[in-house]
């Protein structure tokens, strides 16, 4: 159900790019444009996504994330025990290794976790089977630990950020958890939410909630110096005729977010109809833009 909201610009803070953006506190953070539309905001959990090995990886290899990759790998530069919450083909650690030396990953999927393991990784991602709720490492193990896009798969938004704090050492100076979400004007989110959530019949999907309510979890447990960051990626679509591009990316994106659902056939139609729309505006490309929340203990 929709609350409607008014909110206010926060003065001075500019959350786009890369740079060091206003510390925020938990109030300003919860009014904050970049989380996206405030008259849509839910006032509960829609329930996790499912997501299958096949589905991400066949939308992750036409992923083109370069800013999201440059800022996990500069908010990380100064850590050294990192963790990734639900790290998918590896992208993101192996992009953190690179700097920092390893990076230690964990991921539910069986399939995904033999894709972090493959030759390239090998030594420098350390990836074990878990979940967000229920991380397999000891208290204080790491000196960050991020999560990109994991949010909306989990059974439950607080125990997987109270898990988040409990490995995430608050005595170290570069101590911080960072949490990567769709972010306001995110064109896949759009598709999402207009073309195939009302033939689904599922509740809006909105990431600004998964953030605030990850925000407040995080806030509450010593967690609650903020920054936002936005990133700018896209999904792509290359070299075929408008037509079939838009059958494409249509069948990629069901097959990612609805490929057991029993209107997946619908859904699919709908949104080649919808990208041919998209493509004839922006032609090789689909917006996935977010916003990244970054918490260091604080008050
Ligand atoms: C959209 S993908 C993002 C992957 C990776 N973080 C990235 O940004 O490239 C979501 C990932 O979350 C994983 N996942 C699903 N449920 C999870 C949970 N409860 N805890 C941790 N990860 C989960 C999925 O298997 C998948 O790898």
């Amino acid at each position: 159900m929709a609350r409607a909201r008014t909110r206010t610009p926060v003065p001075g803070n500019a959350p786009e790019g890369s740079g060091d953006p206003a510390r925020l506190s938990l109030d300003q953070l919860l009014e904050h444009d970049a989380l996206g539309p405030a008259d849509l905001m839910p006032t509960r959990y829609r329930g996790p996504r499912s997501v299958t090995g096949d589905g991400w990886v066949e939308f992750a290899t036409r992923l083109e994330r370069g800013e999201e990759l440059a800022l996990i790998r500069s908010l990380t530069a100064t850590n050294r025990r990192v963790l990734d919450v639900g790290g998918g083909i590896g992208e993101m650690a192996r992009t953190v290794a690179a700097r920092t030396g390893s990076c230690t990953a964990i991921e539910p999927h069986p399939q995904l976790v033999e894709a972090i393991r493959d030759e390239a990784t090998r030594g420098v991602v350390d990836v074990r089977p878990g979940t967000a709720e229920d991380i397999p490492f000891p208290d204080d193990s790491f000196d960050a630990v991020y999560s990109a896009w994991v949010l909306q798969y989990v059974e439950d938004i607080e125990r997987a950020v109270a898990e988040m704090v409990r490995v995430c050492d608050p005595g170290d100076p570069e101590s911080k958890i960072v949490l990567f979400a769709a972010g306001a004007g995110n064109e896949l989110m759009r598709l999402v939410n207009e073309v195939c959530v009302p033939i689904a019949e599922e509740p809006y999907d909105h990431h600004g909630y998964l953030l605030t309510q990850a925000a407040r979890a995080l806030a509450a447990r010593g967690f609650g110096d903020f920054s936002l960051h936005r990133a700018e990626s896209s999904i792509r679509f290359d070299g075929e005729e408008p037509a079939e591009r838009a059958a494409t990316a249509a069948a990629v994106l069901t097959g990612f977010w609805y490929e057991r659902h029993p209107r997946a056939e619908e859904i699919r139609s709908a949104l080649a109809s919808a990208l041919t729309g998209h493509f004839a505006l922006r032609p090789h490309a689909i917006g996935d833009q977010s916003a990244v929340l970054v918490a260091r203990p604080g008050a």
